[in-house]
Protein backbone atom coordinates (compact mmCIF):
# COMPACT_ATOMS: atom_id res chain seq x y z
CA UNK A 1 0.00 0.00 0.00
CA UNK A 2 1.08 3.24 -0.73
CA UNK A 3 0.59 7.04 0.68
CA UNK A 4 -0.45 10.13 -1.28
CA UNK A 5 1.97 12.93 -1.60
CA UNK A 6 -0.24 15.02 0.77
CA UNK A 7 -0.33 12.24 3.72
CA UNK A 8 2.68 10.03 2.22
CA UNK A 9 2.79 8.15 5.22
CA UNK A 10 -0.98 7.05 4.95
CA UNK A 11 -1.68 3.13 5.76
CA UNK A 12 2.17 2.61 5.96
CA UNK A 13 3.60 0.69 8.57
CA UNK A 14 5.95 2.09 11.07
CA UNK A 15 8.27 0.49 13.45
CA UNK A 16 8.91 1.68 17.15
CA UNK A 17 11.92 0.27 19.56
CA UNK A 18 11.43 1.91 22.99
CA UNK A 19 7.73 3.59 21.98
CA UNK A 20 7.04 3.15 25.70
CA UNK A 21 8.09 6.45 26.95
CA UNK A 22 9.99 9.89 25.08
CA UNK A 23 10.80 9.97 22.14
CA UNK A 24 9.42 6.65 21.07
CA UNK A 25 6.29 7.50 22.14
CA UNK A 26 6.46 10.75 20.65
CA UNK A 27 7.60 9.41 17.38
CA UNK A 28 4.52 7.14 17.49
CA UNK A 29 2.00 10.03 18.02
CA UNK A 30 3.85 11.93 15.26
CA UNK A 31 3.12 8.95 13.43
CA UNK A 32 -0.26 8.06 14.27
CA UNK A 33 -1.22 12.09 13.53
CA UNK A 34 -0.16 10.66 9.62
CA UNK A 35 -2.32 7.86 9.42
CA UNK A 36 0.36 5.57 9.81
CA UNK A 37 0.12 1.79 10.70
CA UNK A 38 2.27 1.26 13.91
CA UNK A 39 4.23 -1.54 15.17
CA UNK A 40 5.55 -0.81 18.69
CA UNK A 41 7.81 -2.86 20.53
CA UNK A 42 9.46 -1.84 24.18
CA UNK A 43 9.71 -4.19 27.35
CA UNK A 44 6.61 -2.28 29.60
CA UNK A 45 3.72 -3.94 28.09
CA UNK A 46 1.50 -1.66 30.30
CA UNK A 47 2.66 1.27 28.86
CA UNK A 48 2.25 0.22 25.58
CA UNK A 49 -1.36 -0.68 26.22
CA UNK A 50 -2.53 2.34 27.87
CA UNK A 51 -1.26 4.08 24.82
CA UNK A 52 -2.96 2.49 22.13
CA UNK A 53 -6.47 4.06 22.20
CA UNK A 54 -5.04 7.30 22.15
CA UNK A 55 -2.89 6.43 18.81
CA UNK A 56 -5.81 5.33 17.65
CA UNK A 57 -7.67 8.66 17.67
CA UNK A 58 -4.93 10.23 16.70
CA UNK A 59 -5.40 8.50 13.39
CA UNK A 60 -3.39 5.36 13.31
CA UNK A 61 -5.74 2.35 11.01
CA UNK A 62 -3.56 0.20 13.20
CA UNK A 63 -1.78 -0.44 16.14
CA UNK A 64 0.27 -3.84 17.17
CA UNK A 65 2.48 -3.46 20.47
CA UNK A 66 4.73 -6.28 21.30
CA UNK A 67 6.91 -6.85 24.74
CA UNK A 68 9.97 -6.90 23.79
CA UNK A 69 13.59 -6.78 25.36
CA UNK A 70 15.63 -5.74 21.92
CA UNK A 71 18.71 -7.26 23.66
CA UNK A 72 16.76 -10.79 23.32
CA UNK A 73 18.25 -11.71 19.67
CA UNK A 74 16.27 -14.57 19.74
CA UNK A 75 13.22 -12.70 20.89
CA UNK A 76 13.91 -10.43 18.31
CA UNK A 77 14.06 -13.23 15.19
CA UNK A 78 10.98 -14.33 16.34
CA UNK A 79 9.39 -11.59 16.99
CA UNK A 80 10.21 -10.55 13.71
CA UNK A 81 9.05 -13.68 11.41
CA UNK A 82 5.57 -13.36 13.21
CA UNK A 83 5.59 -9.55 11.28
CA UNK A 84 6.97 -11.08 8.14
CA UNK A 85 4.43 -14.14 8.27
CA UNK A 86 1.53 -11.12 9.03
CA UNK A 87 2.77 -9.02 6.39
CA UNK A 88 4.00 -5.94 8.67
CA UNK A 89 7.26 -5.19 7.59
CA UNK A 90 7.52 -2.04 7.94
CA UNK A 91 8.35 1.07 5.58
CA UNK A 92 10.00 2.83 8.30
CA UNK A 93 12.09 1.60 11.13
CA UNK A 94 12.56 3.80 13.72
CA UNK A 95 15.41 1.91 15.97
CA UNK A 96 15.00 4.87 19.44
CA UNK A 97 15.64 2.00 22.21
CA UNK A 98 18.11 3.04 24.29
CA UNK A 99 19.55 3.79 27.54
CA UNK A 100 22.08 5.39 29.46
CA UNK A 101 23.62 4.25 33.53
CA UNK A 102 25.41 6.29 35.22
CA UNK A 103 28.08 9.26 34.74
CA UNK A 104 31.39 7.73 36.53
CA UNK A 105 34.92 8.57 35.30
CA UNK A 106 35.66 5.22 33.68
CA UNK A 107 37.79 4.08 36.41
CA UNK A 108 34.95 3.97 38.83
CA UNK A 109 32.27 2.71 36.23
CA UNK A 110 29.88 -0.13 37.14
CA UNK A 111 30.28 -3.61 34.79
CA UNK A 112 26.54 -3.99 34.58
CA UNK A 113 25.97 -0.42 33.18
CA UNK A 114 28.18 -1.13 30.78
CA UNK A 115 26.54 -4.44 29.59
CA UNK A 116 23.12 -2.29 29.35
CA UNK A 117 24.38 0.43 27.03
CA UNK A 118 26.59 -1.95 24.80
CA UNK A 119 24.00 -4.77 24.64
CA UNK A 120 21.01 -1.91 24.03
CA UNK A 121 22.16 1.04 22.21
CA UNK A 122 24.63 -1.09 20.15
CA UNK A 123 23.58 -4.64 20.27
CA UNK A 124 20.11 -4.41 20.31
CA UNK A 125 20.10 -1.74 17.31
CA UNK A 126 21.87 -4.99 15.08
CA UNK A 127 19.52 -7.03 16.23
CA UNK A 128 16.21 -5.33 15.02
CA UNK A 129 18.18 -4.22 12.25
CA UNK A 130 19.76 -7.14 10.73
CA UNK A 131 16.72 -9.10 10.92
CA UNK A 132 14.69 -6.79 9.45
CA UNK A 133 16.75 -5.52 6.44
CA UNK A 134 16.52 -8.36 4.11
CA UNK A 135 12.62 -8.10 4.40
CA UNK A 136 12.96 -4.46 3.54
CA UNK A 137 15.43 -5.06 0.76
CA UNK A 138 13.15 -7.67 -0.48
CA UNK A 139 9.94 -5.96 -0.59
CA UNK A 140 12.16 -3.13 -2.11
CA UNK A 141 11.58 -0.57 -0.05
CA UNK A 142 12.32 1.02 4.09
CA UNK A 143 14.03 3.28 5.63
CA UNK A 144 15.97 2.70 8.82
CA UNK A 145 16.19 5.97 11.00
CA UNK A 146 18.43 5.90 14.46
CA UNK A 147 18.36 7.47 17.20
CA UNK A 148 22.18 8.27 17.70
CA UNK A 149 23.28 11.55 19.80
CA UNK A 150 24.86 14.21 20.11
CA UNK A 151 27.05 11.93 22.45
CA UNK A 152 28.10 10.27 19.23
CA UNK A 153 30.44 13.69 17.84
CA UNK A 154 31.58 14.96 20.65
CA UNK A 155 32.67 12.81 24.66
CA UNK A 156 31.56 14.46 27.66
CA UNK A 157 32.99 14.02 31.17
CA UNK A 158 31.32 10.35 32.84
CA UNK A 159 29.90 10.13 29.71
CA UNK A 160 32.85 7.06 28.42
CA UNK A 161 30.61 4.19 27.74
CA UNK A 162 27.41 6.05 26.74
CA UNK A 163 29.63 7.91 24.44
CA UNK A 164 31.21 5.19 22.85
CA UNK A 165 27.73 3.58 21.70
CA UNK A 166 26.49 6.42 20.33
CA UNK A 167 29.68 6.50 18.30
CA UNK A 168 29.01 3.27 17.46
CA UNK A 169 25.70 3.75 16.04
CA UNK A 170 26.95 6.95 13.99
CA UNK A 171 29.50 4.60 12.92
CA UNK A 172 26.57 1.93 11.97
CA UNK A 173 24.49 4.73 10.34
CA UNK A 174 27.42 5.08 8.07
CA UNK A 175 28.36 1.44 7.60
CA UNK A 176 24.92 0.72 6.70
CA UNK A 177 24.44 3.32 4.20
CA UNK A 178 28.04 2.05 2.11
CA UNK A 179 26.23 -1.69 2.37
CA UNK A 180 23.10 -0.49 0.75
CA UNK A 181 24.17 1.08 -1.82
CA UNK A 182 22.41 0.04 -5.19
CA UNK A 183 19.38 -0.50 -3.06
CA UNK A 184 16.69 1.93 -2.41
CA UNK A 185 16.91 1.02 1.18
CA UNK A 186 17.57 4.43 3.11
CA UNK A 187 19.67 5.19 6.60
CA UNK A 188 19.51 8.02 8.82
CA UNK A 189 20.20 9.19 11.94
CA UNK A 190 19.08 12.36 14.04
CA UNK A 191 21.26 12.85 16.59
CA UNK A 192 19.98 14.78 19.45
CA UNK A 193 21.58 17.23 22.57
CA UNK A 194 19.52 17.32 25.76
CA UNK A 195 15.70 16.33 25.57
CA UNK A 196 13.78 16.63 28.58
CA UNK A 197 12.44 12.61 29.08
CA UNK A 198 13.13 10.23 31.23
CA UNK A 199 16.36 9.33 29.98
CA UNK A 200 18.05 10.93 32.87
CA UNK A 201 15.92 9.71 35.47
CA UNK A 202 17.28 5.91 33.92
CA UNK A 203 20.35 7.61 34.28
CA UNK A 204 20.65 8.41 37.39
CA UNK A 205 18.54 5.06 38.66
CA UNK A 206 15.24 6.84 39.67
CA UNK A 207 16.56 10.14 41.45
CA UNK A 208 14.44 12.35 40.09
CA UNK A 209 16.17 15.50 42.14
CA UNK A 210 19.49 15.03 39.99
CA UNK A 211 17.73 13.74 37.14
CA UNK A 212 15.55 17.45 36.81
CA UNK A 213 18.99 19.15 37.64
CA UNK A 214 20.01 17.96 34.04
CA UNK A 215 17.32 20.32 32.61
CA UNK A 216 17.36 23.03 35.24
CA UNK A 217 17.51 26.68 33.74
CA UNK A 218 17.41 26.22 30.22
CA UNK A 219 14.64 25.09 27.32
CA UNK A 220 15.65 21.52 26.86
CA UNK A 221 14.16 20.03 23.66
CA UNK A 222 11.44 18.14 23.81
CA UNK A 223 10.41 14.65 22.79
CA UNK A 224 7.94 16.06 20.59
CA UNK A 225 10.35 18.12 18.71
CA UNK A 226 12.72 14.89 17.88
CA UNK A 227 9.57 13.21 16.88
CA UNK A 228 9.02 15.92 14.08
CA UNK A 229 12.53 15.71 12.55
CA UNK A 230 12.14 12.04 12.30
CA UNK A 231 9.09 12.67 10.76
CA UNK A 232 10.60 14.88 8.43
CA UNK A 233 13.48 12.58 7.59
CA UNK A 234 11.23 9.87 6.91
CA UNK A 235 8.97 11.91 4.70
CA UNK A 236 11.72 12.83 2.37
CA UNK A 237 11.28 11.33 -1.16
CA UNK A 238 12.37 8.26 -1.89
CA UNK A 239 15.42 9.94 -3.82
CA UNK A 240 16.20 11.81 -1.01
CA UNK A 241 18.31 10.35 1.79
CA UNK A 242 18.97 12.64 5.10
CA UNK A 243 21.92 10.46 6.41
CA UNK A 244 22.11 13.15 9.85
CA UNK A 245 20.65 15.39 11.52
CA UNK A 246 22.68 17.31 14.22
CA UNK A 247 20.09 19.15 16.84
CA UNK A 248 20.77 21.20 20.12
CA UNK A 249 18.32 23.27 21.84
CA UNK A 250 19.94 26.60 21.76
CA UNK A 251 20.78 26.72 24.63
CA UNK A 252 23.30 24.06 24.32
CA UNK A 253 26.05 24.62 21.35
CA UNK A 254 27.60 21.22 22.47
CA UNK A 255 27.83 18.07 25.06
CA UNK A 256 29.21 20.25 28.16
CA UNK A 257 28.65 23.89 26.83
CA UNK A 258 25.09 25.15 27.86
CA UNK A 259 24.05 28.73 28.83
CA UNK A 260 21.43 28.15 31.89
CA UNK A 261 20.00 31.27 33.45
CA UNK A 262 22.07 33.07 36.00
CA UNK A 263 20.35 31.02 39.09
CA UNK A 264 20.92 27.79 37.99
CA UNK A 265 24.84 27.28 37.52
N1 LIG B 1 16.85 12.32 26.15
C1 LIG B 1 17.98 12.74 25.61
O1 LIG B 1 18.56 13.74 26.05
C2 LIG B 1 18.56 12.00 24.43
C3 LIG B 1 19.54 12.67 23.69
C4 LIG B 1 20.10 12.03 22.59
C5 LIG B 1 19.69 10.76 22.27
N2 LIG B 1 18.75 10.11 23.01
C6 LIG B 1 18.38 8.75 22.61
O2 LIG B 1 17.00 8.72 22.32
C7 LIG B 1 16.52 7.40 22.54
C8 LIG B 1 15.25 7.47 23.38
O3 LIG B 1 15.56 8.02 24.65
P1 LIG B 1 14.52 8.90 25.49
O4 LIG B 1 15.18 10.18 25.78
O5 LIG B 1 13.19 8.90 24.87
O6 LIG B 1 14.53 8.04 26.87
P2 LIG B 1 13.33 7.37 27.71
O7 LIG B 1 12.25 8.35 27.94
O8 LIG B 1 14.00 6.75 28.88
O9 LIG B 1 12.79 6.22 26.73
C9 LIG B 1 13.61 5.14 26.39
C10 LIG B 1 12.77 4.08 25.70
O10 LIG B 1 13.64 2.96 25.34
C11 LIG B 1 13.02 1.76 25.76
N3 LIG B 1 14.02 0.73 26.07
C12 LIG B 1 15.08 0.82 26.90
N4 LIG B 1 15.74 -0.36 26.94
C13 LIG B 1 15.06 -1.21 26.12
C14 LIG B 1 15.23 -2.56 25.76
N5 LIG B 1 16.24 -3.29 26.26
N6 LIG B 1 14.35 -3.12 24.89
C15 LIG B 1 13.32 -2.40 24.39
N7 LIG B 1 13.11 -1.11 24.69
C16 LIG B 1 13.96 -0.52 25.56
C17 LIG B 1 12.20 2.16 27.00
O11 LIG B 1 11.09 1.27 27.13
P3 LIG B 1 10.97 0.09 28.23
O12 LIG B 1 11.69 0.57 29.46
O13 LIG B 1 9.49 -0.04 28.40
O14 LIG B 1 11.58 -1.10 27.58
C18 LIG B 1 11.68 3.53 26.57
O15 LIG B 1 10.50 3.37 25.80
C19 LIG B 1 17.66 6.61 23.18
O16 LIG B 1 18.30 5.85 22.18
C20 LIG B 1 18.58 7.70 23.68
O17 LIG B 1 19.92 7.27 23.77
C21 LIG B 1 18.16 10.72 24.09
Amino acid sequence: MTGSPSRPFANRIVLITGASAGIGEACARAFAREGARLVLAARRRERLEALTPSLLELGAPEVISHTLDVRDRGAVIDWIAQLAASGHIPDVLVNNAGLSRGLSPLHEGEFRDWDEMIDTNVKGLLHVTRVLLPHMIEQGRGHVINLGSTAGHIVYPGGNVYNATKFAVRALTEALNLDLVGTPIRVSSVDPGLVETEFSIVRFRGDEERARRVYEGLEALTAADIAEIVRYVASAPPHVNIVQTVVYPTAQRSPWLIAREPEHP
